[in-house]
C-alpha cells in the first residue's frame, strides 16, 4: 500500500470504529429512504453520522461522540442548537398550537424586523423554504416586468425549482463562457428558453447579455456573496454595476440573501449599500424551523395582494406558521451587531490558524474567510467563480472527502465541501479548540492533497 492508500484506510477505519450506531442506522434507513438520508447535501460515503442531540455549539451522535458543530445546519443555525430564547419562544407557541391557518401577530412582527433591518425591503411575504422564496422572486419579476427571461450566475444555487436548476452547479465542461444547462434530470428543456447564464463576478459578461437582450430580461438574480457555490465575496462595485445594468434596461435586481444575510444586520446588500428590487431570505430567519421570505419594493410586492386582480396567487398550508414566525423573531432578536462582529473576528482567527497550518504543510490548499464563515479550498489558485471552486473540488475529491471524515474523527462537523459556519454560542476557547482539531485533521490527510 502506498501512503495515500494507507492514509485513506486509516481515516475510514477510525470513522467506522467511532460510529457503529450510525452504520447500523444507515443500513436500516436505506430500506426505507434512497441512500438512507433524505437530503443529498448531508449524505456522504461510507454513511453519514446520525445525530441525536444538538446543544449550543455541540452535536452528539448516537455513539455518544461529541462534536463542535461548524456546519450549523448548512449555515442556518446561527445560534447553534436549542438556544434558550428560541426554545422558550417555541415551547410557548407549541402550547398554543403551531399553525392555525389564520394569521398570527408573530407574522407581521417578523416581517417588521426584516423591513426595519434591510433598507430595500418595504414589504414581505413568507414561504416555507428558501427555494420557494426564490421561485416566487422569479415569478414576481416576470409578472411585474411582463418579461420572461432571468439572467443568473453559473453555479448559483437558488433552491430546487425548475428554473433554479439551470447551472445550479457550475458548468465545468466549458471554460469561459459557461453554457446554459439543466443541472438535474427531470426538468424540461423548454425552461432553457427563458434563462441566461454568465460567470459570477463577471460584470462585462452580464453587460453583454443585457446589451443584447436587456429588453426581454425580467431580472438579474444572484447571491450578493456566492455562498452555496464557493464562498465568494465580490467587490461592492460588482453589485453596484449590476444595479446600474438593471436600471438601464428596466430589469429587476434580485439578491438571494438566504446565506449572506448572516454577514450583517442589513445583509450583504447593507454592506455594499446596493438596493436590489427583491430579496430572498431563509435559513437564519427561521431559528431552526423551515422558512423562506421574499421582500422588496412595495409596488412589486403588491402583486401578492389577493385584492389586486391579475396578481400572483401565493398561499401554502404551512406558510407563515406561528412556530416558524416566533422562532424567527427570537433568532433575529438575538442577532446583534456585537454578536456578528464577534463571530467575524473569531472566523478571522480560525482562518489565520488554519491558513498557517496549510502553509506549514506546504499543501495545495487555502483557507478563506467570509464574515462568520470559513472555506477550505483544495487549491492555491485564485477562486474567482463557482467553476473554479468546483473544478478544484473535483480534482482533489479524495482529499476533501477524507478531510471531512477525519474532521468527524476529531470531533468537528463541517459541510463536506469544506464550508465552516460559526454560531453565537461559540467562545474564543471553542474556536481555539476547533482550530487545533482542524489543523490535526489537515496534517493527517495532507498526503492525499494533489498538486495540479
Ligand atoms: C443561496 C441559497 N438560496 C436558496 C436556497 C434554498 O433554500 P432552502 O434549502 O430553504 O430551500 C439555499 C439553500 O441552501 C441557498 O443556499
Amino acid at each position: 500500500m502506498n501512503i495515500k492508500e494507507e492514509t485513506a484506510k486509516a481515516v475510514l477505519e477510525s470513522y467506522s470504529a467511532r460510529t457503529p450506531q450510525s452504520k447500523a442506522m444507515a443500513e436500516v434507513a436505506e430500506r426505507y429512504i434512497p441512500s438512507g438520508d433524505t437530503r443529498a447535501i448531508s449524505w456522504f460515503a461510507p454513511y453519514p453520522t446520525f445525530g441525536e442531540v444538538g446543544r449550543g455549539f455541540e452535536l452528539v451522535d448516537y455513539d455518544g461522540n461529541v462534536y463542535i458543530d461548524l456546519m450549523n445546519l448548512m449555515t442556518a443555525a446561527i445560534h447553534g442548537h436549542a438556544h434558550p430564547a428560541i426554545v422558550a419562544a417555541q415551547m410557548e407557541q407549541i402550547g398554543k398550537g403551531v399553525s392555525h391557518g389564520i394569521p398570527a401577530e408573530s407574522q407581521y412582527k417578523l416581517a417588521k424586523i426584516l423591513v426595519d433591518r434591510v433598507a430595500s425591503v418595504e414589504k414581505v411575504r413568507f414561504m416555507n423554504t428558501g427555494s420557494e422564496a426564490c421561485l416566487f422572486a422569479m415569478r414576481a419579476a416576470r409578472a411585474f416586468t411582463g418579461r420572461d427571461i432571468i439572467l443568473k450566475m453559473d453555479g448559483g444555487y437558488h433552491g430546487c425549482s425548475d428554473y433554479a436548476q439551470t447551472n445550479e452547479h457550475a458548468d465545468v465542461m466549458h471554460q469561459n463562457p459557461p453554457q446554459l444547462f439543466i443541472a438535474n434530470k427531470g426538468v424540461p428543456d423548454l425552461i432553457l428558453k427563458n434563462m441566461r447564464v454568465v460567470d459570477y463576478g463577471d460584470l462585462e459578461a452580464a453587460r453583454r447579455v443585457m446589451d443584447a437582450e436587456g429588453d426581454k430580461i425580467a431580472a438579474i438574480m444572484l447571491e450578493p456573496m456566492l455562498g452555496a457555490g464557493g464562498g465568494i465575496n465580490p467587490p461592492d462595485s460588482y453589485l453596484a454595476g449590476l444595479r446600474e445594468l438593471c436600471d438601464k434596461h428596466g430589469a429587476l435586481l434580485i439578491f438571494d440573501e438566504v446565506i449572506s444575510f448572516r454577514l450583517s444586520l442589513g445583509g450583504r446588500q447593507g454592506l455594499a449599500r446596493v438596493k436590489p428590487d427583491l430579496t430572498t431570505f431563509g435559513k437564519i430567519i427561521g431559528g431552526g424551523i423551515g422558512i423562506g421570505a421574499l421582500g422588496g419594493r412595495s409596488d412589486i410586492m403588491r402583486l401578492f395582494d389577493p385584492r389586486i386582480a391579475g396578481g400572483i396567487n401565493h398561499s401554502g398550508t404551512f406558510t407563515g406558521n406561528a412556530l416558524a414566525m416566533v422562532s424567527g423573531i427570537a433568532s433575529l432578536e438575538n442577532i446583534t451587531q456585537g454578536a456578528l462582529d464577534r463571530m467575524d473576528a473569531q472566523a478571522s482567527t480560525l482562518v489565520a490558524v488554519v491558513g498557517k497550518k496549510i502553509k506549514g504543510l506546504g499543501i495545495n490548499a487555502a483557507a478563506k474567510g467570509v464574515g462568520s464563515m470559513m472555506v477550505i479550498y483544495p487549491t492555491r489558485r485564485e477562486i474567482a467563480n463557482s467553476r473554479d471552486a468546483l473544478l478544484a473540488m473535483l480534482k482533489n475529491k479524495q482529499f476533501m472527502q477524507m478531510l471531512h471524515l477525519e474532521l468527524l474523527n476529531r470531533g468537528v462537523v463541517c459541510l463536506s465541501r469544506g464550508l465552516f459556519a460559526l454560531s453565537t454560542p461559540m467562545t474564543d476557547a471553542v474556536i481555539e479548540e476547533a482550530g487545533k482539531r482542524i489543523c490535526a485533521a489537515l496534517e493527517t490527510v495532507a498526503a492525499l492533497c494533489e498538486e495540479f
